[in-house]
């Protein structure tokens, strides 16, 4: 069956963001270490990639550590962020290449400092590209970005800055990470979990959301296709009602 016939090409998400979850279990069911799972996944962040240029996305958001998954083992932060440091400094050339901008959301400068780095000058190297945007979100929480945002306002209100009157979603949504990004319109969980983890809480109040049991592993373009399928089916109404929205198209 070819999906991508099926996907409306004026209809595409602009942001699909993705919460890549599965690539331990994955790994235990082939009887292999959990980082060889992590290893895998890499794998399926190419092909989405990909998939998401070709079907001109303009941003693809992966959730890949946690605040939370600092908790995990030891050896298996360690294996994380050694996979982390090693994909994208093999990778920011053939990045840069094809057109895609790195970025990145969460604390940083909270990562090991060679992470840091590798992301910094992978950043820079791609600064200048269009065609897609690949925001990694690492070191992420969304609960600490809206209280850090909180935080910067206060300050600003402090200082004579900006009024309370002043604060609206726009200026709020300008103090997160995020900043410049529009909201995903689309938000994927692989892995048959239904939660979102502390991911992106307030970029999400209206995003339509995918859950699939297929483990990050296996997650491919065709997986891809299928949740933009499932997207272009819903009915986007924002609060209205079914014919205010058929009216407008
Ligand atoms: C997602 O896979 C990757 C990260 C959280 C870094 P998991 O490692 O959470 O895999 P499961 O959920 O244990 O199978
Ligand atoms: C969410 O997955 C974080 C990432 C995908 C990076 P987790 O596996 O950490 O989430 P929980 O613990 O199942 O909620
Ligand atoms: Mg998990």
């Amino acid at each position: 069956m070819d999906l991508l016939s099926k996907i409306d090409k004026k209809n595409t998400p602009e942001h699909i963001a993705i919460i890549m979850d599965g690539n331990g279990r994955w790994a235990k069911k082939q009887g292999h270490m959990r980082l060889h799972g992590h290893n895998t996944g890499v794998e399926s962040v190419r092909e989405v990639l990909k998939a998401a240029k070709e079907m001109k996305v303009k941003y693809l958001t992966l959730y890949a550590f946690s605040t939370e998954n600092w908790n995990r083992p030891k050896e298996e932060v360690d294996g994380l962020m050694d996979l982390l440091v090693r994909t994208i400094a093999g990778e920011a050339d053939e990045l840069n290449n094809s057109g895609v901008r790195m970025l990145a959301i969460g604390d940083i400068d909270g990562l090991p400092g060679d992470c840091n780095i590798e992301l910094r000058q992978a950043m820079e190297k791609t600064k200048q590209n269009t065609d897609i945007n690949l925001v990694l979100a690492l070191n992420y929480s969304a609960r600490s970005e809206i209280i850090s945002a909180t935080k910067q306002l206060a300050e600003k209100v402090n200082n004579g800055e900006l009024s309370v009157d002043e604060i609206s979603d726009e200026v709020f949504s300008n103090h997160l990470t995020t900043k410049g990004i529009p909201d995903p319109e689309l938000l994927i969980r692989t892995s048959g979990e239904h939660r979102i983890s502390n991911f992106l809480l307030w970029q999400i109040a209206y995003s339509e959301l995918h859950f699939t049991p297929v483990l990050w592993p296996d997650f491919k373009r065709d997986d891809l296709y299928k949740a933009v399928i499932d997207y272009q089916s819903r009915e986007r109404r924002f609060g209205m009602v079914s014919e205010q929205i058929s009216k407008s198209i």
